[in-house]
């Protein structure tokens, strides 16, 4: 479904990615993991289109996507989610799903909200997509309240809800499971499991192994900006190259 090829990305004279490829298979959870400045979030800025790459490509569905900016990414089915920022913080939940989309015509969709007598039926479907979405992920009780204040993962799987109102084939996750609790963890990974099984993709970046193992296959591991290897949970693990590149050479 996406391959990424050779990609190369440099920040002034240091090389964050160097010559690192990927394939992304249609219904898989593919999972990134390695250590520290990796190159991890560097790769998902590029293939979500933040970043040009300054050689190799991204193929999308037979199709390069080096040329499409983020939105027109987003269009055709490639969806990085993002953090609800501050400012998305101060919005309510309902506001944050309309913002999203679908199409970019959220933001009037958006304006009928707060602007209730001027709905259409146009943004009648949104809000009632958003509200369906809501409820899919559990968060349908929260639709009014200001964003900020969700829990850690509360706030994750409104990045997500936020990613489905793009209606996307595939969904690019940085860290879904960083400062979530054990319990929200589960219900992340349920979530992105029943995703799944509707018919999505996803690529997840993720430093907990006991997500990684429970979602995903097959692995990606990369170091220094480049692939170490790749390959089942048990095929990663068993490798001495992973352990060293997160241990130390005396591992
Ligand atoms: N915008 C940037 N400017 C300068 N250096 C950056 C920038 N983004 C990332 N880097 C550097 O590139 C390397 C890879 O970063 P990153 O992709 O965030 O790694 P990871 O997500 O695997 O921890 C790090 O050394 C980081 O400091
Ligand atoms: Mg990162």
């Amino acid at each position: 479904m996406l391959t990424a090829s050779a990609l190369t990305k440099s920040f002034g004279g240091f090389e964050a990615l160097s010559g690192c490829s990927l394939e992304i298979a249609r219904h898989s959870i593919t999972g990134i993991i390695g250590p520290n400045g990796a190159g991890k979030t560097t790769l998902f800025n590029v293939l979500g289109g933040l970043l040009a790459p300054e050689s190799g490509d991204v193929v999308f569905e037979d199709r390069s996507v080096l040329g499409l900016r983020v939105d027109e990414r987003a269009r055709i089915g490639l969806v990085r989610t993002f953090q609800i920022s501050r400012e998305l913080g101060e919005l309510t939940v309902m506001e944050n799903m309309l913002l999203a989309g679908p199409h970019q015509s959220g933001e009037s969709a958006w304006r009928c909200f707060v602007q209730p007598g001027r709905v259409r039926a146009e943004e009648r479907a949104a809000i009632a997509r958003a509200s369906g979405l809501l409820e899919q992920v559990g968060l349908g009780g929260h639709a009014n309240e200001p964003a900020k204040n969700l829990s850690g993962g509360q706030k994750k799987l409104l990045e997500i809800s936020r990613a489905l109102m793009l209606e996307p084939k595939i969904i690019l996750l940085d860290e879904p499971t960083a400062g979530v609790s054990p319990a929200m963890t589960e219900a992340l990974g349920q979530t992105i499991l029943g995703l799944r099984n509707q018919g999505l993709t996803f690529a997840i970046i993720e430093h907990d192994m006991d997500v990684i193992a429970r979602l995903c296959a097959p692995i990606y591991v990369l170091a220094q900006g480049r692939n170490l290897t790749h390959g089942s949970f048990r095929e990663i693990t068993g490798n001495a190259e992973v352990l060293s590149a997160y241990l130390g050479k005396a591992a």
